[in-house]
């Protein structure tokens, strides 16, 4: 048989908890993109079905390129989506064309979608780079991000819409904000309020750190990857990638970073309890300042209930990457995928900033 180990990472399908801090109207776009992206199920399962596939191709004839790093990803990476979409779809040429549920085994829950939730405090309104490979010299398990991204009104790929991505590193940390701060040197996480279990954000005074920082236009197939490194846990967070995405935006040349237009969607993806659990263990996660400490928050124990809160209204969409070993061992690193259902046309300010 096949060597390509696997780990297929189911979807939550229990309901969870809503407590967010969200107000009915938002709730209520919630729902909206939700019941648009239900037709889309069919067209995201063979978009990331033909993804497996170039991945499984690419493990199996050794170490896949590297996105970011000699040009190997191309446009063309996926040149074969459009045919396999084409094989499942009935009679029309669209690459992602939009057929009704009418199968009972495709679930609501597709999990495809990452509601909007909050950009929290360490995002930076200018400076992150554009590339793909966001690493720099971090030091980490070697982490390929595959992300798709389709239109819920229209269940097309999105080519063109700029990903922005930003994350901690191994240990806990987002560029340009380091610890100890003198004056946060002896504060611990809130008891109580709305930011109970976080620590109060680290302020930005390293202003020109960029790692784990950075954005990249999906291709004409609605794919964009990323090279970065699996995040750390800090105080209160369960472990997360941040996104945000724009329709509409230019390059600042004189910088390689992006002057932000529209902004599409904002939302944190997640990973399985079990993947946490045996990275955390790995180094250099395992030398994580606040393993004796408070140790990693759970998923189902995130502050903010943005963990649950990323499962949408009523617990449907799924935040949770799905995650393949790029080799025969887990230190070879992982690639993992997830699939965005965005409204193309929406454009939000941030909901609620936390
Ligand atoms: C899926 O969700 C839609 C919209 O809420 C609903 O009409 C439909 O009955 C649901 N289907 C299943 C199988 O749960
Ligand atoms: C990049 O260049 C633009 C235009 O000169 C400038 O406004 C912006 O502040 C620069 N960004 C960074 C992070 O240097
Ligand atoms: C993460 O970043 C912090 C702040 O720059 C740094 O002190 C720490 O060594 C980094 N972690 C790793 C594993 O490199
Ligand atoms: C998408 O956004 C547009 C513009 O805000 C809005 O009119 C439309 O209802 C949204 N569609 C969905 C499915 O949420």
């Amino acid at each position: 048989m096949i060597g390509l180990f696997y780990i297929a990472l189911l979807c939550i399908h229990q309901s969870l908890g809503h407590r967010a801090p969200k107000t009915e109207h938002e709730i209520e776009v919630q729902r909206a993109l939700q019941a648009a992206a239900y037709h889309c199920a069919p067209a995201v399962e063979s978009f990331t079905a033909s993804r497996k596939r170039s991945w499984a191709q690419r493990a199996l004839t050794g170490i896949p390129g590297l996105p970011g790093q000699q040009g190997l990803f191309s446009a063309d990476t996926y040149a074969d989506i459009a045919d396999s979409a084409h094989s499942q779809a009935n009679d029309d040429d669209t690459l992602m064309n939009c057929t009704p549920i009418s199968e009972t085994h495709i679930q609501n829950n597709t999990c495809v979608l990452a509601p909007e939730v909050t950009e929290g405090p360490y995002y930076h309104n200018e400076g992150h780079p554009i590339r793909q490979n966001i690493a720099e010299l971090q030091d980490g398990l070697l982490l390929l991000l595959d992300i798709g991204v389709i239109d819920v009104e229209t269940c097309q790929p999105l080519p063109n819409v700029l990903v922005d991505v930003w994350q901690a590193n191994a240990t806990g940390y987002y560029a340009g904000h380091p610890l100890p701060h003198p004056h946060l040197a002896n504060v611990g996480p809130a008891t109580e309020g709305r930011r109970r279990g976080l620590m109060p954000a680290y302020p930005r005074t390293v202003h020109e750190e960029t790692w784990l920082r950075g954005a990249w236009p999906t291709d004409k197939n609605g794919v964009v990857q990323f090279t970065t490194i699996y995040p750390g846990y800090y105080t209160g967070r369960a472990t997360h990638i941040h996104t945000k995405v724009y329709p509409e935006w230019s390059v600042i040349p004189e910088n390689n970073t992006f002057k932000a237009g529209r902004l599409a969607h904002t939302g944190q993806w997640f990973f399985d309890e079990d993947m946490n659990m045996v990275i955390d263990k790995m180094h250099p996660y395992i030398t994580n300042p606040i393993k004796d400490i408070r140790g990693r928050t759970r998923n189902s124990q995130d502050s903010l209930n943005i963990f649950q809160d990323s499962h949408g209204p009523e617990g449907k969409y799924n935040p949770i990457f799905k995650v393949h070993l790029l080799g025969g061992v887990l230190s070879q690193g992982l690639v993992a995928y997830i699939t965005m259902g965005v409204n193309a046309s929406a454009s939000y300010d941030n909901f609620w900033k936390g």
